[in-house]
């Protein structure tokens, strides 16, 4: 039996959106810009998807521009914001502290290149406050960019708050909603943002498929020069199968809405509980209010993290050290850093992050596991001597 708890890493494609892909990928292989019936059919099955995206955040499909996933739509966003108010004398960029890689490293290739930047610190909670922004913006600011949850430990963002701040002091306002879409209700209106980023494998879709969402009226310079495609935001033929999953993603996403982020919570509550009263010494990091229903992040104290994690792969059971793009390297999470834990409590942190196929039993063998595995981690850490005691 192998259990997959890494649904914010990636989720498996949901089978109704492989199906659509497989069709796709067999029957429109159309050209979506030539004129002919084959490529206005791709062009037909592109005009669903952007409706289906456009439905699932409350936007017009008008405004969705198609891009290959998470990462170029904040690329897109905060790149594309700069360089079209480059002229502003609006020269200053704000994120929080918490941000995913993609925001944070675009930030600091824009600073390399004379732009300002400020990120927001965040409390023990991993949520940012209004105060922290109003603190940070002034009259230079052209764009804040506020995720709505964060990805090693769900922390929802008032997104809605700071971006009436923002706005106050005219300044535009990203989010990137990668790892809150299909967990709570999203609608760019009540967010009250200008740009919204989403990736479809995060919500049972392919990778390599997301959009950005930019409010009529708010201009970006595009990444990517070449064609005309999707409405001068991105040239290069689109990549219609992909783009189909993430179409039909959307759809399914809005469609379980209104369950399955009750039923997974009541499945990591599960696992949270019983991690808690049957390991001693686990402490979840982060407010665990408000945050997404399907994610806990925990440290187990006087544990390696990359040990556990192992160890539970050994068992079947597939979890993650903070962000899928930092495993593979003792670099303590930036995130729970940000958050002020000790560095010995970011490297015992393991996140759990639910999905579609998660079970009760399944639940239920992770946290009889975990006891065991914990106690002999901790047991061959108490006999390995210190270096240098010899
Ligand atoms: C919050 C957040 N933003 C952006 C990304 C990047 O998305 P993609 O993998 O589609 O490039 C991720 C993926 O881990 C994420 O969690």
């Amino acid at each position: 039996m192998r259990i997959y708890l890494d649904h914010n890493a990636t989720t498996p494609v949901d089978p109704v959106v492989a199906d659509a892909i497989a069709a796709a990928l067999r029957d429109e292989f159309g050209n979506p810009s030539s004129i002919h019936h084959f490529g206005q059919r791709a062009k037909a099955r592109l005009d669903d998807a952007r409706t289906a995206v456009a439905a699932l955040v409350g936007g017009d499909p008008s405004e969705i521009v198609f891009t290959s996933g998470g990462t170029e739509a904040d690329n897109f966003a905060l790149r594309g914001v700069a360089e079209a108010l480059e002229t502003t004398g609006r020269r200053h960029l704000i994120a929080t502290a918490i941000e995913h890689e993609a925001v944070l490293n675009t930030l600091k290739a824009l600073a390399r290149r004379g732009w300002r930047t400020t990120l927001l610190p965040v409390g023990e909670s991993g949520i940012v406050s209004a105060a922290a922004l109003d603190h940070a913006l002034d009259d230079e600011t052209a764009l804040v960019s506020v995720m709505l949850a964060n990805n090693e430990i769900g922390t929802i963002q008032p997104v809605a708050e700071l971006a009436a701040l923002a706005h106050a002091r005219g300044a535009l306002v990203h989010t990137d909603a990668v790892q809150g879409i299909g967990k709570v209700p999203v609608d760019v209106h009540r967010l009250g943002v200008d740009l919204l980023s989403l990736s479809a494998h995060k919500f049972g879709g392919p990778k390599g498929a997301g959009a950005l969402w930019i409010r009529r009226g708010v201009r970006l310079v595009a990444l990517l020069t070449g064609g005309r495609h999707e409405r001068n935001g991105r040239a290069g033929t689109e990549n219609v199968p992909a783009i189909v999953g993430l179409g039909a993603a959307a759809e399914a996403a809005r469609a379980k809405l209104a369950s399955e982020p009750e039923r997974l919570r009541g499945l990591r509550d599960r696992l949270e509980r019983g991690i808690l009263e049957r390991v001693a010494g686990t402490a979840v990091n982060g407010a665990t209010e408000p945050r997404v229903a399907n994610t806990t992040n925990i440290s187990f104290d006087g544990v390696e993290a990359e040990s556990l994690l192992i160890a539970l792969d050994l068992e079947g059971i597939a979890v993650s050290t903070g962000s899928a793009c930092s495993s593979g390297t003792l670099e303590p999470s930036h995130v729970l850093r940000a958050m002020g834990l000790s560095p010995h409590r970011s490297q015992n942190a393991i996140r759990f992050s639910l999905g579609a196929g998660n079970s009760e039993a399944e639940i239920d063998r992770v946290v009889e596991r975990l006891p065991d595995l914990v106690a002999k981690l901790r047991a061959l850490a108490a006999g390995r001597t210190p270096v240098g005691r010899r």
